[in-house]
């Protein structure tokens, strides 16, 4: 089904806020530099995430811990200087927030600062109360994101669906109120039940956006490389895959190697 884009300039945090309240779902998806920002900006997404996913889809880590201050400040200026319309949220590292509120308000404004990036975002609900406050009392929107939290992947110890028992499926939606209370403009939700995702939903009038959680909430977000295909080894049941460009552009590489061994490229017209 198609869904008519409304028409924004430019997406700002008061512009999701609004979304939510008048029924309008949220496109959100990652973006790491500047080629690929151009082209998801261009398409119409509504937020562009510089997750720390970087550490694995473009850095080869196996988690997202390893990713530094430095290097988010890198993949964001690099989104930044290709984006016109979509807000750019880029994710706090892990190590750069948590160990306290002074020095999560110093990597916030790095961030802010060297990156030009329009938000932050941060894993975590009462325990990073403190952090959040601060950074918001500075002028910079948070977008929270609560449930699996992959900056703690080490604590749950696996990357299976969070939050399916009674006491921290209260916790999750206690903090989800927190958040706003705290004055968060919008939180993700990764991988938890779609029902609970919708009660959180609908129990605070911040936007939603989840990530295998289901269709209740406000918007979706998902990562560039999976959506399009690029990462082939990780299938979760939440992704939808719009291409196959892992084989798409094997195929075409390949023929490109084939072409330069066989000396079928360069032909007559593509050279001087
Ligand atoms: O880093 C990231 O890509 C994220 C999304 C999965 C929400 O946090």
């Amino acid at each position: 089904m198609s869904v008519a884009k409304k028409e924004y300039k430019r997406i700002t945090v008061k512009t999701l806020v609004d979304m939510k309240a008048n029924g309008e779902k949220i496109s959100m998806l990652t973006a790491y530099d500047y080629t690929m920002a151009k082209i998801v900006d261009g398409a119409g997404t509504d937020v562009i995430l510089v997750g720390d996913s970087a550490s694995n889809v473009m850095a080869g880590h196996e988690t997202t811990l390893p990713i530094t201050l430095d290097q988010m400040i890198y993949h964001a200026s690099s989104v930044v200087r290709a984006v016109s319309r979509a807000l750019v949220v880029v994710d706090l590292p892990f190590g750069s927030y948590q160990s306290d509120p002074k020095e999560a308000l110093r990597s916030a404004i790095r961030i802010m600062k060297e990156s030009g990036g329009h938000a932050l975002k941060l894993e975590g609900g009462k325990e990073i109360k403190e952090s959040i406050k601060r950074i918001l009392n500075a002028g910079i929107p948070v977008m929270g994101h609560l449930g699996l939290t992959p900056q703690s992947i080490y604590k749950f110890g696996t990357y299976t669906v969070r939050a399916k028992e009674e006491q921290e499926a209260m916790q999750l939606l206690e903090d989800a109120k927190l958040l706003e209370r705290l004055g968060c403009f919008a939180i993700v939700l990764e991988k938890i039940p779609a029902e609970l995702a919708k009660q959180v939903a609908a129990s605070v009038s911040i936007p939603i956006i989840g990530i295998g959680a289901g269709n209740g909430v406000d918007g979706q977000v998902l990562v560039l490389h999976d959506m399009l295909g690029m990462t082939h080894e990780f299938h979760p049941r939440f992704l939808r895959r719009y291409l196959n460009l892992y084989e798409d552009m094997t195929q075409a590489i390949s023929q490109y190697v084939d072409d330069v061994k066989s000396i079928d490229f360069p032909n007559d017209n593509e050279q001087y």
